[in-house]
């Protein structure tokens, strides 16, 4: 299968980079990957007439994966504004958006003891918005984040057999949903 991993964080030492890294080193070794860059793009405005070609090409890294694992930050209770940003570029113009059908899978890490959820209850709604297909379990919640890694591995067996899960599920939606291809 194809995957695109996407953090939605931009700090240097971010928990939900090293989520998806692992992820991808831990879990994805008999797939194809990419992982995303949000980090350059400009706030989406309506007005413009150029699209940036780090746009053009997360939405072809959308449009060519089977499937998206995105890990979020909670910030202030949401989701953070970089990954909104980034999901709002890829969804416009409407007829061209790159998230129609897609399967989703998200997650969160954070600091508190909530691990993100709220931030990723406001991110399951924002892509339900964009007609993508979330996988809806298992959650996946890394709370106390700073006390989870090591060596920027995921020590948390329970969160480790939660990802593999959701990663099979994943891929039994996708087939559910090509069965015809
Ligand atoms: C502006 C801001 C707001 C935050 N709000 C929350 C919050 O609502 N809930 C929470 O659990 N952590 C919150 N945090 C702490 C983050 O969970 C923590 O900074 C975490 O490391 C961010 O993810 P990252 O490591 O991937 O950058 C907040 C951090 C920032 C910078």
């Amino acid at each position: 299968m194809k995957f695109l991993l996407i953090s939605g964080s931009l700090r240097k030492d971010s928990y939900n980079t090293k989520l998806i890294r692992h992820i991808a080193r831990k879990f994805l070794n008999d797939h194809e990957y990419e992982i995303a860059d949000i980090s350059k793009f400009p706030i989406y405005m309506e007005d413009t007439d150029v699209v940036p070609d780090a746009i053009e090409n997360f939405k072809e890294q959308i449009r060519k994966a089977q499937i998206i694992i995105i890990s979020t930050p909670e910030y202030n209770w949401s989701t953070s504004a970089a990954l909104k940003n980034a999901i709002d570029w890829a969804s416009r113009p409407p007829k061209d958006s790159a998230w129609k059908g897609k399967i989703v899978i998200i997650m969160s890490a954070s600091t508190g003891m909530l691990g993100g959820a709220r931030a990723q209850y406001h991110l399951r709604q924002i892509l339900t918005s964009v007609d993508a297909i979330l996988v809806s379990k298992p959650e996946i919640f890394i709370s106390f984040a700073q006390e989870k890694f090591q060596d920027d591995e995921l020590k948390d067996e329970f969160a480790n057999n939660l990802i593999r899960d959701a990663i099979e599920n994943g891929i039994k939606l996708y087939q559910i949903h090509h069965k015809d291809a």
